[in-house]
């Protein structure tokens, strides 16, 4: 038994619930109206058998006690879990990653303390005058730990080793590399040091920038088994509960954005560190809040580049609300959507220009922020001519795939109408060009569930009686990633176990186990090891397939029919009310076409 199981064995859900919310019994259930959304007629069932809870009304979603909780306090998996664990007595692992990974960490600390000494000497007059003109205060200064690396070809390297570090680890941690010779020296040389902190605040890897204007302008630790830039958010550790709390992020790009935007108190502030918002970064924010804002460097707007960036973040970002839509069962499926809006800044001013010089202006520029869409529809259309027919054209062949595209499906009107009202013509003319465009229902059957034919599975599936499809599920995706993109439409919510949800949804935004155990909560990681560990029959891929598709279809079935048991027992005469009978209409559609796909 996992210390989740034992955990979870320990409490039982109506108890813990009960603490929140007042729940009456109801048959073999209890009963209240739903904590997630406000409603007259209670909607939200506690099933004491199962340990678990369902929302049969506007959130139309469940899971156990886990996740009851994570989305009660808002909360993160590991979080709760240390919270649950200490209320069932369950004595859970220090945090912190054994073996390897700690000694990492440790010569990270220990390079960012020296090079916080080396700032602070003498010789770093010259990198605090420079930090000083760029209004960065002491208290900065000590928050972010920034330093100075020293222009020597082995400071580091020396001081490592006289510390006792082994060499070894000083060049995994990439603070010290290996020439092709054999030879061993410093990676940063008289660069200003930032340390770059992961979400639990310890020194996972360095930015460091040139004092002297050479080029590059940032050289960063390549990835480690304890730092992927790509998947770590700067300055998230001090942000993540200032986001939280105000259900907003701020996304900016760079380091020294960042840490101006601390300063003058703006905390809910992340940097992407130049890059494209990728998955894994855009999962960890939608853990903490719905609302996010980029703002944009106002030379960027416009760019290629740009365009590209902000069509990927939102990709990422509209993904899983995507699939929610996509198996939308009426208003059972409606699902919070994460928004993102950009906020352009005036020209010339980046964030940390900007926050600096007038902070109240810097706060309208974030309020005023517009929905993605609405900033793209007139940029890009911008780009073109469009006092000809050719340039209109040409601006919807661009935008046309964006608006249609299944992310936004209840604001396509909308869209339509600003584009149509850029080009200078009708609506109703736009409408039918944009329907070229719209995805097929072939296209979108096929991206969602798959018919697989009857007799194809492996019957290996379920012949060790101790693996749930659950864990089947994962453990096939972790053997072969190249399934991953199927499951990118399938909902985390159809995993009811809140450990499983969370490393599948991680899993798909992780490009390897190595970094999936990274981000994920360290209870977890023996979790992974096990999930690796399942015994799969040796399969070709198209095996593996249909595997996994029976497994998706399980969970699939699984959960729509615990619904129409919830909403069932919830009817008391022969006649279902009409709201009863709203509900379940679509639950039924749904469970009817997953079992045609099988027949
Ligand atoms: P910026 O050039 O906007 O960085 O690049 P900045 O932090 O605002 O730096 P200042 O104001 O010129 O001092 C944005 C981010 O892109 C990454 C860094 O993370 C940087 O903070 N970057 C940029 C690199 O990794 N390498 C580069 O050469 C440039
Ligand atoms: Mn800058």
């Amino acid at each position: 038994m996992s210390i989740i199981d034992d955990i979870k064995a320990k409490l039982d859900i109506v108890d813990v619930v009960s603490g929140y919310v007042a729940l009456q019994k109801a048959g073999r259930n209890f009963k209240a109206p739903c904590p997630f959304h406000t409603e007259k007629t209670p909607s939200f069932i506690v099933n004491p058998e199962r340990q678990s809870w369902h929302c049969f009304g506007a959130c139309a979603t469940g899971g156990d006690i886990l996740s009851f909780v994570m989305r009660h306090d808002k909360t993160d998996f590991g979080e709760t879990l240390r919270k649950l664990a200490k209320r069932a007595g369950v004595e859970l692992a220090p945090k912190g990653q054994p073996g390897k990974s700690d000694a990492l960490y440790r010569v990270n600390e220990a390079a960012a303390a020296y090079y916080q000494k080396v700032l602070e000497a003498s010789s770093g007059a010259a990198a605090r005058r420079y930090l000083d003109e760029r209004g960065v205060n002491d208290e900065m200064r000590s928050v972010f730990k920034l330093g100075l690396s020293p222009d020597s070809r082995d400071a580091l390297k020396t001081y490592l080793a006289d510390q006792g570090f082994e060499l070894d680890v000083a060049v995994q941690s990439g603070l010290v590399i290996r020439a092709d010779d054999g030879y061993t020296r410093d990676f940063f040389w008289g660069r200003l040091m930032f340390p770059i902190f992961d979400r639990q605040g310890r020194v996972a890897g360095f930015g460091g920038r040139t004092l002297t204007g050479g080029e590059p302008k940032y050289i960063n630790t390549a990835s480690t088994p304890v730092f992927d830039k790509r998947g770590t958010l700067y300055a998230l550790h001090l942000a993540a509960d200032s986001i939280r709390s105000r259900d907003t992020g701020v996304i900016v790009e760079g380091y020294m954005d960042a840490i101006a935007a601390h300063q003058h108190g703006f905390t809910n502030v992340v940097a992407s560190m130049g890059t494209a918002l990728t998955e894994s970064q855009v999962s960890q924010l939608k853990s903490l809040a719905k609302n996010f804002v980029l703002a944009l460097d106002p030379d960027a707007a416009g760019q290629e580049a740009t365009f590209r960036s902000l069509e990927a973040s939102w990709h990422a970002i509209g993904r899983q609300d995507a699939a929610m839509t996509h198996r939308r069962v009426g208003a059972l499926h409606r699902r919070d959507a994460v928004k993102l809006r950009i906020a352009a800044l005036p020209p010339g001013q980046d964030p940390d220009v900007l926050v600096r010089r007038d902070p109240k202006e810097w706060e309208l520029r974030i309020a005023e922020a517009v929905p993605l869409m609405d900033y793209l529809i007139p940029t890009i259309a911008g780009r073109y001519d469009l006092t000809i027919d050719e340039g209109k054209a040409q601006a919807v062949e661009v935008l046309a795939p964006l608006i249609t595209a299944p992310e936004n499906p209840f604001e396509q009107g909308r869209y339509r109408d600003k584009l149509a009202s850029v080009l200078g013509i009708g609506a109703d003319a736009l409408t039918p060009i944009l329907k070229q465009f719209q995805p097929s229902d072939q296209a979108r059957r096929d991206r969602g569930v798959r018919r697989t034919e009857r007799g194809t599975m492996p019957s290996g599936l379920g012949a060790d009686r101790k693996v749930s499809v659950e864990e089947y599920a994962i453990a096939l995706l972790l053997h072969r990633p190249d399934l991953k993109e199927r499951a990118h439409t399938f909902p985390p919510e159809f995993f009811h176990q809140s450990e499983h949800r969370e490393v599948f949804t991680l899993w798909l935004a992780c490009p390897t186990i190595d970094a999936l155990k990274q981000s994920l909560d360290t209870s977890l990681q023996g979790h992974v090891d096990h999930l690796v560990g399942i015994e799969l029959k040796s399969a070709d891929r198209r095996e593996s397939e249909a595997a996994l598709e029976q497994c998706l279809w399980r969970l699939e079935v699984r959960h729509w029919q615990e619904l129409q048991e919830g909403l069932l027992a919830d009817s008391t005469g022969d006649a279902l009310s009409r709201e009863l009978e709203a509900a379940i209409t679509p639950v039924n559609a749904r469970l009817k076409e997953l079992f045609a796909q099988r027949a």
